[in-house]
């Protein structure tokens, strides 16, 4: 029932907020600020390192992850889509967990994967939506991401929960290791459970803007998403999102590599769209977008208040979200990506909740 929703996938974005506060009430205690254990065979505290790997949008969800766990639990993290993962013949050790994040719960190479990593004697993890699928079946620990059933065939929530449930477990695994002080915890944890609240602003916030800057991004044929940090792999999904459902081709790149090679695409033909929040990699960032701007690019800017005067470049559109903290920003910033790609398809007239040549769950390799 898409309830007074055109789509599933517009139902699927406004329901963020609610279904991302009970997901993480699994996850962390709301009185205390804590993480709460999660009694499972993988213990975060004695393992030296950790392999991630999934396929389209999980695979997105799970390089953000890796940010996280490298930086707050200190932890090596090896990452690779389950297509090529499952075939590279990676050396591991069974001192090490692995991690595969499905919505699904059913995507054949990354059970493949799975089964990989089992072979070698590592512990199995499942961050998955079906708790019933055979990867969660196969599969030592299961964090549900508690999404609900995604019916758009471009994933959204189940994005955003996925994000959640590893900003949750990554703060878990630093203090395990002695990596994340409580204090650290307290404040991650506030920042978390005060984020179901700033993502409702936030969609009706931003709503008008983009669905008015969709029509101008529908005339375009490329689109190029920049980022760092992760805001690198919001980038890419926000490009995967904008090409499943608007057939828009969209590339998202780490903006550190623009002048590596795409660079020599810009121009007034193919829009730049900025994700930067103001971090500690907004002024390289910044500097990116000052060469697609030197170079007559169109530049869509999404950052936050501070990032918004931070910067006088001129832009076909800034888009502003509230200054929140950089735990939560990479699921406050999925939002405008989501909905400029929703408005795009929609203004253009696809199907957007079944685009042609896609399937909602991917069960041949
Ligand atoms: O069910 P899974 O999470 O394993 O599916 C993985 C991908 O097929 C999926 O995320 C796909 O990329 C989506 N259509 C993205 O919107």
């Amino acid at each position: 029932d898409k309830g007074n929703h055109r789509h599933f996938m517009e139902k699927e974005i406004y329901e963020q907020p609610e279904i991302i506060s009970h997901a993480l009430s699994h996850y962390i205690d709301f009185a205390s600020h804590t993480v709460k254990a999660q009694d499972t065979p993988i213990d975060f505290a004695k393992i030296t390192g950790l392999a991630i790997s999934a396929c389209g949008t999980a695979y997105l969800s799970g390089l953000v992850g890796k940010y996280w766990f490298e930086r707050y639990a200190r932890l090596p993290v090896e990452i690779d889509v389950a297509s090529e993962f499952r075939y590279r013949e990676l050396p591991l050790s069974p001192t090490q967990a692995a991690l595969f994040i499905s919505q699904s719960g059913e995507t054949a190479d990354t059970l493949a994967s799975l089964r990989y990593c089992k072979d070698e004697g590592l512990k199995i993890g499942a961050v998955v939506n079906v708790r019933e699928s055979t990867i969660a079946r196969e599969s030592d620990a299961i964090f549900p991401i508690l999404a609900g059933p995604e019916i758009g065939v471009a994933s959204t929530k189940a994005f955003t929960c996925q994000l959640a449930v590893l900003a949750a477990l990554s703060i878990g695994a630093g203090r395990a290791r002695g990596t994340v002080t409580a204090g650290d915890e307290k404040a991650m944890v506030k920042h978390l459970s005060e984020m179901p609240r700033i993502m409702s602003r936030v969609l009706n916030d931003i709503q008008p803007q983009i669905e008015a800057l969709s029509r101008d991004l529908s005339r375009f044929k490329d689109v190029l998403y920049l980022g760092r940090g992760t805001s690198f792999p919001l980038a890419m999904e926000g490009a995967l999102k904008l090409k499943e459902i608007s057939y828009i081709h969209a590339e998202g790149y780490a903006a550190g590599e623009l002048k590596h090679g795409p660079i020599a695409l810009i121009d007034e033909h193919m829009p730049v769209i900025v994700i930067a929040p103001h971090d500690r990699f907004f002024e390289k960032t910044v500097s990116n977008m000052q060469e697609v701007a030197a170079r007559g690019g169109k530049i869509i800017f999404i950052t936050d208040e501070k990032g918004a005067a931070a910067s006088k470049l001129p832009t076909m559109a800034t888009i502003v979200l509230p200054n929140v903290d950089e735990i939560i920003s990479p699921m406050i910033f999925s939002l405008p990506i989501q909905l400029l790609a929703y408005h795009t398809a929609v203004f253009m007239g696809t199907d957007v909740d079944q685009p042609r040549n896609l399937a909602k769950s991917v069960t041949v390799e």
